[in-house]
C-alpha cells in the first residue's frame, strides 16, 4: 500500500500552478460523445478518474489520441455500443453522465450504479426525473441503471434539489432533444458553465448557465472540429489557499480564476489570513494563528463541501472554538477523526462538528477517508510537528494532479513511499 510520508512543521512558500478542473473534465469527457465528429480537450488534469473516463470512452467506440498527458482529442463519430462497462463505471461517480450522453446521443444507456467517495446517501432521482420528463424510460435493477427512449422531447424541469451532477446530466440529455429544455431551480457551480461553454463551442444552444435557469434549444447535430480547454480547478485552488493559511505561508497560486474563489476568500480574511487578486492568479498569505469562525457549506456561490475538511484543518488549530454545519453531504466528517489522533479537539454529531482550537497538531498514521479528507490531511500533515503517514491514497490520485510534486515545490518535506500490499 502506498504512503505519503511528511514531515512537518513547514511554512509553504513559493509558486503553485493550478490543473483543469477534475469535475469539469469528467463531465466534459462523456458530453464528447454527443458530438458526431472530432474535440480536441486542453487542459486536462492527469488525474486518475480522467483515465478511467478515456477507456471507458474507448469501450464505447470512441477513438481517443494523446498529444501529452493533459491534451486530448476525442473522435465520437463511431459510437457502437452503449453499455457502459459495469466494473468501471460503478468506481466513480461521474459515470452518471453517460447516461444523460448516451441517451442523448443513441437513445439508450446502461451504466453500473455510480461508486465514488462514501459521504452519505447519494440519491439520483433527480437525475432520472430529468431523464424521464424528456420522455425516457429509466429502471434500477441488478445493479445498473438503464434508460430509453424512442424521441427525447424538451420540457420543464423543476430540481426539487441542487444538484451540480443532475443538472449537468439534464443539459447532456436536452442538447440534441427536439425542442427546448428549461431547468428551474439548476445548480450554478463553475464546472456547469465549462460544460455549457464546452457544448456551446461544438455546436449546442444552451443559455444560462451559471444561473439558476438554464434554457437548452435542442440542436439536430453537433459539429465538433474545435478545441476547448478546461476551467482551472477552483477547488485544487481553495485547496493550496486554505494550505498556506494554515501553514502560516505566502503562496502565489497561478492559472485561477479568482472569482470563482470569492467566498474562501472572503473566510480567509475573516479568520486574519491576507488575499490578493491579481487577476489570474491569487496570493494569499498568513501570519499568526487563525481566529476562529463559522461556516455553513451550500451550493455556488456558498461555500464549498468539497473545501470543508481542508479549512477543517485550519480551525483545529484556531484560536477559539469553531464550528462547521455540513449541509450538503451526510458523512463528511470522517476525516475529524483521523484530524483528532494528531491531536486536534474535534466532536461532531450528525451534518455539525465543533473544532476546539489546538496550538499545534502532531505527526501520527492517517488514512484518507475521501479525496477532499485525503487532501485535508496533506496539509495537516505539514503543518504538524514530526512524522505523518499517510495511506489510502487511491482518493487522492482520483483527483489531484501531481499533488505531492506541488506541496513538494513549495518547501513541503512529502515523499510518496511505495509499499508492496
Ligand atoms: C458533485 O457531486 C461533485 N462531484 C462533488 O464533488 C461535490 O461535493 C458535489 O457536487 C456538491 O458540490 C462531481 O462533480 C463529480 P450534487 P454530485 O448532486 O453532483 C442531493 C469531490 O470531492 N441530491 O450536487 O453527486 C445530494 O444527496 C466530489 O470532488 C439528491 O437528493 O452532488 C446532496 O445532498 C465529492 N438527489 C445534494 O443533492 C439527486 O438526484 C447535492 O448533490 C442528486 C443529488
Amino acid at each position: 500500500m502506498d504512503k505519503l510520508v511528511i514531515n512537518g512543521p513547514t511554512k509553504l512558500k513559493g509558486e503553485v500552478t493550478i490543473s483543469g478542473a477534475k469535475n469539469a473534465a469528467v463531465a466534459i469527457l462523456p458530453a464528447a460523445l454527443l458530438i458526431d465528429g472530432v474535440c480536441k480537450i486542453e487542459n486536462l488534469p492527469n488525474i486518475s478518474d480522467v483515465r478511467t473516463y478515456c477507456e471507458i470512452l474507448e469501450k464505447l467506440g470512441a477513438k481517443i489520441k494523446w498529444f501529452s498527458d493533459n491534451e486530448i482529442e476525442i473522435d465520437a463519430r463511431n459510437i457502437d455500443c452503449t453499455q457502459a462497462p459495469l466494473d468501471m463505471t460503478s468506481k466513480f461517480r461521474a459515470s452518471y453522465y453517460l447516461l444523460g450522453s448516451l441517451l442523448g446521443r443513441c437513445g439508450t444507456a446502461e451504466v453500473g450504479i455510480p461508486g465514488g467517495c462514501n459521504l452519505g446517501a447519494r440519491p439520483i432521482d433527480q437525475h432520472i426525473k430529468a431523464f424521464e420528463s424528456l420522455g425516457a424510460k429509466v429502471d434500477v435493477s441488478q445493479g445498473k441503471i438503464s434508460a430509453k427512449v424512442k424521441k427525447l422531447i424538451g420540457n420543464s424541469i423543476y430540481m426539487d434539489v441542487v444538484s451540480v451532477g443532475a443538472t449537468i446530466n439534464a443539459i447532456l440529455v436536452s442538447v440534441l432533444a427536439e425542442g427546448t429544455t428549461t431547468i428551474d431551480n439548476a445548480a450554478k457551480e463553475p464546472h456547469i458553465v465549462d460544460v455549457a461553454n464546452f457544448l456551446n463551442t461544438m455546436g449546442a444552444d444552451i443559455r444560462g448557465a451559471g444561473t439558476d435557469v438554464i434554457k437548452i434549444n435542442g440542436v439536430k447535430k453537433l459539429h465538433g472540429d474545435c478545441t476547448y480547454s478546461v476551467v482551472p480547478d477552483q477547488i485544487e485552488a481553495g485547496t493550496f489557499m486554505l494550505a498556506a493559511v494554515a501553514s502560516k505561508g505566502d503562496i502565489l497560486i497561478k492559472n485561477c480564476i479568482p472569482e470563482h474563489l470569492d467566498c474562501i476568500t472572503a473566510k480567509i480574511i475573516e479568520i486574519g489570513g491576507n488575499v490578493e487578486d491579481l487577476g489570474d492568479s491569487i496570493r494569499v498569505s498568513m501570519n499568526k494563528r487563525p481566529n476562529k469562525a463559522t461556516i455553513k457549506t451550500l451550493p455556488y456561490p456558498g461555500y464549498p463541501t468539497d473545501l470543508q475538511p481542508q479549512m477543517g484543518v485550519v480551525l483545529s488549530i484556531a484560536d477559539g472554538t469553531s464550528i462547521i454545519n455540513e449541509s450538503i453531504w451526510d458523512s463528511r466528517f470522517q476525516y475529524t477523526c483521523e484530524l483528532n489522533k494528531m491531536g486536534a479537539k474535534i466532536t461532531d454529531q450528525g451534518k455539525t462538528a465543533v473544532f476546539e482550537g489546538v496550538k499545534n497538531l502532531t505527526g501520527a498514521p492517517v488514512y484518507a477517508t475521501d479525496l477532499r479528507a485525503g487532501a485535508a490531511l496533506i496539509i495537516a500533515g505539514n503543518i504538524a510537528d514530526g512524522e505523518t503517514q499517510l495511506y489510502n491514497l487511491q482518493h487522492i490520485d482520483r483527483g489531484y494532479e501531481n499533488i505531492e510534486e506541488k506541496f513538494r515545490s513549495l518547501g513541503a518535506k512529502i515523499q510518496r513511499i511505495c509499499e508492496p500490499d
